[in-house]
């Protein structure tokens, strides 16, 4: 039986944000250079994408280039930029297919020019799609995120279009990138590391994280099912106690 058979469609979390962790070391198992990790880790990343379609969640966020990632080997992020653009180029028609729309966070301006081209064309071809969004963190970091945003809300604080004591947490969120989308109410980390990398500090303020040892190129729908699972055996109280949550 498919774990997928045990997952309550009524209480899927909304968006699910993934750190795809351990493709260099997965390609190390096989002597192999890194980006042959990478190349691997594309299935995964169809995997997650078609299986959380499938299944009915709206917003699927995956880092797959830090801001710290441009100081990695330039053969490696040479290589990286050109699996992405090549990938996304030639996913469009399947995610046209399957109603799928194309977002990207990150800064994503400092993408090599063909590489920020493409991905505008991929974003733009599936604009108006509405099964499910799938987000692209690239060139992102969520110290970069927070510090444009506060860059951003000062400049309109200085022509007084904002008033200091009107800065909330809901105009906070709607400077950062994910401004349209809901939080993550689950965040997933491949690989056995127990960290989250800079990516997404505000927005997982509430999310359950679940980490596991599966290098991400081996990560598959069952995976996904899985960390759903557990997602959903967990009671989230928000700052509550248990009592409050059962008697609401
Ligand atoms: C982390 O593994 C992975 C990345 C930095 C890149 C992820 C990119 C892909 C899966 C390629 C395709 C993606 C899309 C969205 C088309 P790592 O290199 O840090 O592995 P390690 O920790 O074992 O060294």
């Amino acid at each position: 039986m498919s774990k997928k058979d045990l997952i309550d469609i009524k209480r899927l979390p909304k968006h699910i944000a993934i750190i795809m962790d351990g493709n260099g070391r997965w390609a190390k198992q096989f002597g192999k250079m890194r980006i042959f990790g990478h190349q691997n880790g594309v299935k995964a990343v169809r995997e997650a994408s078609e299986s959380a379609a499938e299944l009915g969640v709206e917003f699927l966020t995956l880092y797959a280039f830090s801001t710290e990632n441009w100081n990695r080997p330039k053969k490696e992020v040479d290589a990286l930029m050109k699996l992405l653009v090549e990938t996304i180029d030639k996913e469009v028609p399947t995610l046209n297919k399957n109603d799928i729309k194309l977002q990207a966070i990150g800064n994503i301006k400092s993408l090599p020019e063909n590489s920020y081209k493409q991905l505008n064309k991929a974003i733009e071809e599936t604009k108006n799609n509405k099964r499910m969004t799938l987000n692209l963190a690239l060139s992102y970091s969520s110290r970069w995120e927070l510090t444009d945003a506060i860059q951003e809300i000062a400049m309109k604080v200085k022509k007084g279009e904002i008033q200091p004591e009107n800065i909330n947490q809901d105009l906070i969120s709607s400077h950062l990138e994910t401004a349209n989308m809901p939080d993550p109410e689950l965040l997933i980390r491949t690989s056995g590391e127990y960290r989250i990398s800079n990516f997404l500090l505000w927005q997982i303020a509430y999310a359950e994280l679940y980490f596991t040892d599966k290098l991400w190129p081996d990560f598959r729908k069952e995976d996904l099912y899985e960390a759903i699972l557990d997602f959903q055996n967990r009671e989230r109280r928000f700052g509550k106690t248990s009592e409050q949550i059962l008697n609401a």
